[in-house]
């Protein structure tokens, strides 16, 4: 059964691509934009790039549904602000597109429950409220992950480090399936960048910066008004010793606004350590400040123009949609036809 012919071929020749994110807050943090959606917008011209807004995976933890609907479009409007080309790129909500949920469906069953007991973001976010309060969904998220990703034959995704584990877990899906059933699904490859894999909390500089962080001050959203960038970058933790030198172990904050540094401006670390010699934290956080603001505050009146209209913004994302379908619909045909499903006439 296992044939050797290429699973798959996009017409243009080009690799595919895929990744999403959660709408689980109405702003994007600057973690996903440096870690991920950056370079979203850098690969769009070399594969064929699919963007989703996973409003699957945001209701395995409780939600509000006008909230979740608001965040839907909120987090579409971010993508395109920070530059994803609808032109060049499919964007679409992950329920439009109905092969993700019938895809993971077959891949549960491919799933051993150790394996996916192993994840460790499940194990995090389900300890935060009790293991018993965590719903079966929760569990499986990773398996609709790896669904997502499969149905569009992607050689890359690009995503931050927090999302290795779920890569691997999604490549050993691929190859079982693919040895059990004849080669059905392109392996994927995550694409993390070192510099951008992980931005830090900028009041908790040793944890990643994330949507659930205690303090809401640890974290720069896209969205943010200028004067709450400013005040956030003025209020971040740094250490007594004064001195503004990259050391991720002992300098932790310091390091971190060096790093956002010098990702927003292009310099590198080196240069800004140079530029900053003999200066004080106050210096080094008014200037991140100020080049923050500049970069960010662009983004924000896009996204908010954009969903000044919304029916514009469903347009977009109902084009998006079907050219998810048509790929999805023939990858999720070719795995029922596999595991012996009778077509349907
Ligand atoms: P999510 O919504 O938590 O995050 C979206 C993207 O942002 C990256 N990221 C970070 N990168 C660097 N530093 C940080 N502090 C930081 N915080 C978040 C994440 O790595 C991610 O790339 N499970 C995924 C969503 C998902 C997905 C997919 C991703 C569902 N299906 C298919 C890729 C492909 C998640 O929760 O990402």
């Amino acid at each position: 059964m296992n044939d050797k012919a290429p699973v798959y071929q996009a017409a243009n020749g080009k690799p595919n691509l895929l990744s999403g994110m959660q709408p689980s807050a109405g702003s994007l943090h600057l973690g996903n934009y440096l870690g991920a959606l950056v370079n979203w917008t850098k690969m769009q011209d070399d594969f064929n790039a699919y963007y989703c807004v996973v409003d699957l995976h945001a209701i395995t933890v409780p939600q509000d549904p006008a909230e979740l609907r608001a965040n839907t479009r909120r987090t579409a409007a971010q993508y395109l602000a920070a530059g994803i080309d609808e032109n060049k790129s499919a964007l679409f909500i992950q329920s439009h597109v109905p092969a993700h949920a019938q895809l993971a469906w077959v891949l549960n069953t491919i799933t051993g429950m150790g394996e996916a007991g192993r994840m460790t973001q499940f194990k995090d976010k389900s300890q935060k409220n009790g293991v018993d309060s965590a719903s079966v969904g929760l569990f499986t998220y990773p398996i609709l992950q790896a669904a997502d990703i499969l149905l569009y034959q992607p050689k890359a995704v690009p995503v931050g480090e927090d999302q290795r584990q779920h890569l691997e877990l999604t490549r050993d899906l691929a190859n079982r399936f693919n040895s059990r059933f004849g080669n059905t699904f392109v392996i994927p490859e995550a694409h993390i960048v070192k510099e951008t894999a992980k931005i830090y909390d900028l009041q908790v500089p040793e944890a990643k910066m994330s949507k659930s962080a205690a303090d809401p001050k640890g974290l720069i959203n896209l969205m943010d008004a200028d004067n709450v960038i400013t005040k956030k970058v003025k209020s971040a933790v740094t250490d007594a010793e004064g001195s503004i030198r990259f050391d991720r172990e002992n300098k932790p904050g310091v390091s971190n606004l060096l790093g956002i540094y010098s990702l927003i401006s292009g310099m590198s670390i080196a240069q800004l350590e140079d530029n900053f010699a003999g200066a004080g934290y106050g210096a080094l956080k008014g200037e991140l400040a100020e080049a923050l603001v500049a970069h960010i505050a662009p983004i924000r009146n896009r996204a908010e123009e954009l969903l000044s209209d919304p029916a514009e913004l469903d347009r977009l994302l109902a084009k998006g949609a079907a050219q998810a379908n048509e790929l999805a619909e023939q990858t999720l045909a070719t795995v029922y036809d596999r595991v012996g499903f009778v077509k349907a006439q």
